[in-house]
């Protein structure tokens, strides 16, 4: 166990789950419980459930699930010893110094010193005469010296072995490189640096930290590993949660915040001003950069390629944006251009009206729509205005659709009632699909259990009778003793339910009483997801004794059985050996 027992439950006391969570999302209370839209996905109706009772809270939509230190980790994006020690000190507890299990910490106090060492040797190339080429590069794409050392780019030399030898210097193991992903691994055994002969932009997270690298080929020598090479995700870095920018952009945010596609339209735009831009880091845009932004800012600029590619981005981020709050625009920057073309070419007074020109979300899909229909045509008009219906259908905010039906009908010569009627029975139909997914999501989640458990087909049956059975001990702290007494932990048929099991016997012969925040330390986000739902399923019943002595029955039979197919199975590769044994004898005689 990481952190004192104690320790952890004075924490959660202090933070109640009510509390801390309605800091971030909107509840009301249903029955003993509080709903709300669940912050990890987007969602239109509540199945964000707050179980105030024993301080857990799981989504019915996409599984997550946990106590309020799981909580706090995922939506402040932290580790469980991070989002301790944020909840800690926010309620005033003391942590002890010594005596928990520190080492994750440790090492990523390494990884960030190694990405922050490796930083300054690419950062200093780029200064020294070896890295001219770069300097050239970098001035030559307009880039001021001073936005150069702002952002720390830097030069990965044209060789495959200077950073290994510079690190070792420094003291770092090869082992720490590598867990950094700053240097790669060859079938032969050998260890090269990852990036060679590449213009360097440091990836720095929202507290300031590097966490990795994007390093970008001169023109004309991409053909080895193309024109980005990125770091791949790290125990400090994972590409998906994180915004080139960002550590820059959060203080410049607060109304608006630009998404462009890349680290140099990120780096142009704040050198010409517009230091609110951040890009997704070769991915495309997530759910978890949606949380991120949203936490900082009100509104989105999409400007994303005008190329089939960023129509497609931008549908899906308009799709991911959609219940979050945020006010979601879009630019289209002429001739197919992206940000950094354009201000280069343009300056910042044409961006700065570019940008007040951004359309409403609606205004945009609206646009699109008409792109390939022949709008002088009646047959034309007639399709444009079907589409454009089921585009403002999809708007809540009854004075938006008032405006654009009425501009939609001056301009196209419906009646007002006529294009009203059929943005209704769009809406209607909307709201049946609607909850016939939400339905669907509350049978199936998101997270299905074989997602978590992926041996439920060993057996439905045991697996089920394992599931009610955690289900009962959660809720009957009282009955592991029986429990331990007449199933032996290895009897269970999966993996992940032995290991639940054995978990919860191990609490228990330590005299203490389980609870879902043991299980954070070292499970899942998913698999602690399963247990709230298990542990809040009303599975146990009335009759708790009398099911648990149920579950123990069909697991052992299960179990027999399972085990009864395996031992045929080793007979086969018995049989199997001994036939090969032979051929081999024979072999040899007659060789
Ligand atoms: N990208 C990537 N890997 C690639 C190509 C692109 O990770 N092989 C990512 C990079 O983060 C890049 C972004 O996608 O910044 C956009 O790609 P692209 O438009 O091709 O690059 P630009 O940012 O325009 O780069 P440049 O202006 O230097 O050509
Ligand atoms: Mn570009």
């Amino acid at each position: 166990m990481a952190i004192p027992q104690e320790v952890i439950e004075e924490i959660k006391y202090r933070n109640d789950i009510e509390t801390t969570i309605s800091q971030y999302v909107n509840l009301k209370r249903r029955g003993k419980n509080l709903v709300g839209l669940c912050p990890f996905h987007s969602e239109k109706t509540p199945s964000f459930t707050i179980y105030p009772e024993n301080g857990s809270f799981y989504c019915f939509g996409c599984g997550v699930g946990g106590d309020v230190i799981t909580f706090t980790g995922l939506i402040e994006n932290l580790d469980y010893i991070e989002s301790v020690k944020l909840l800690a000190e926010k309620s005033g507890v003391t942590l002890p110094q010594d005596g928990y299990d520190d080492s994750m910490q440790k090492l990523k106090n390494r990884i960030y010193d190694i990405n922050r060492e490796t930083a300054k040797f690419f950062h200093n190339h780029l200064l020294s005469d070896g890295g001219k080429w770069a300097r050239e590069y970098l001035l030559g794409r307009g880039l001021t010296p001073k936005t150069i050392k702002q952002f720390g780019l830097g030069a990965a030399p044209d060789s495959w072995d200077s950073l290994i030898k510079h690190l070792k210097e420094k003291g770092y193991t090869i082992s720490e490189m590598l867990t950094a992903n700053v240097i790669g691994k060859s079938q032969r055994g050998t260890y090269y640096d990852r990036f060679r002969k590449r213009v360097m932009f440091p990836i720095i997270n929202i507290r300031g930290n590097v966490v990795g690298f994007s390093g970008r080929a001169m023109p004309g020598e991409d053909k080895m590993g193309g024109k980005y090479v990125n770091t791949s995700d790290t125990p400090v870095y994972k590409k998906s949660e994180n915004l080139f920018g960002i550590n820059y952009a959060k203080n410049h945010c607060s109304d608006q915040i630009i998404l462009v596609e890349g680290n140099m339209d990120v780096i142009s735009l704040h050198q010409a001003g517009f230091c609110n831009a951040v890009a997704p880091l070769g991915t495309a845009f997530t759910s978890e950069q949606v949380n991120l932004i949203a936490r900082y800012t009100k509104e989105i600029v999409l400007m994303l390629d005008a190329d089939a590619a960023g129509q497609k981005a931008i549908r899906r981020a308009s799709q991911l944006l959609e219940n979050t709050g945020l006010n979601v625009r879009v630019v289209v920057i002429p001739d197919g251009k992206d940000p950094d073309e354009f201000i280069k070419n343009n300056g910042a007074d044409r961006f700065k009206a570019l940008l007040s020109g951004a359309v409403s979300d609606i205004e945009y899909k609206l646009l699109m729509a008409a792109d390939g229909l022949l709008l002088d045509t009646d047959d034309g008009r007639l399709k444009y205005l079907s589409k454009a219906a089921q585009i403002l259908s999809t708007t809540d905010d009854v004075m938006a659709r008032d405006i654009y039906i009425g501009r939609l009908c001056e301009k196209y010569e419906v009646s007002r009632t006529a294009l009203t009627s059929k943005v209704e029975e769009y809406r209607k139909q909307n709201k049946r699909t609607q909850r016939k997914k939400e339905i669907n999501d509350v049978i199936r989640p998101k997270f299905t259990k074989d997602d978590i458990n992926p041996e439920r087909r060993k057996s439905l049956k045991g697996v089920s009778a394992e599931e009610t059975l955690i289900a009962v001990l959660l809720q009957h702290p009282d009955f592991l003793d029986y429990a331990k007494e007449n199933l032996p932990p290895d009897k269970m048929i999966t993996n992940l339910n032995m290991r639940i099991y054995q978990t919860l016997l191990d609490i228990n012969s330590q005299g203490r009483i389980p609870d879902i925040s043991v299980f954070a330390q070292s499970y899942s986000s998913g698999e602690v997801g399963y247990l709230v739902s298990l542990q809040n399923s009303g599975k146990a019943g009335e009759n708790a004794k009398i099911v648990l002595k149920d579950c123990i029955k069909v697991i052992l039979e299960e179990n027999t059985l399972l085990s009864f197919g395996k031992e045929e199975n080793q007979n086969t590769e018995d049989w199997a050996s001994k036939l090969q044994e032979i051929i081999n004898k024979k072999s040899k005689g007659n060789g």
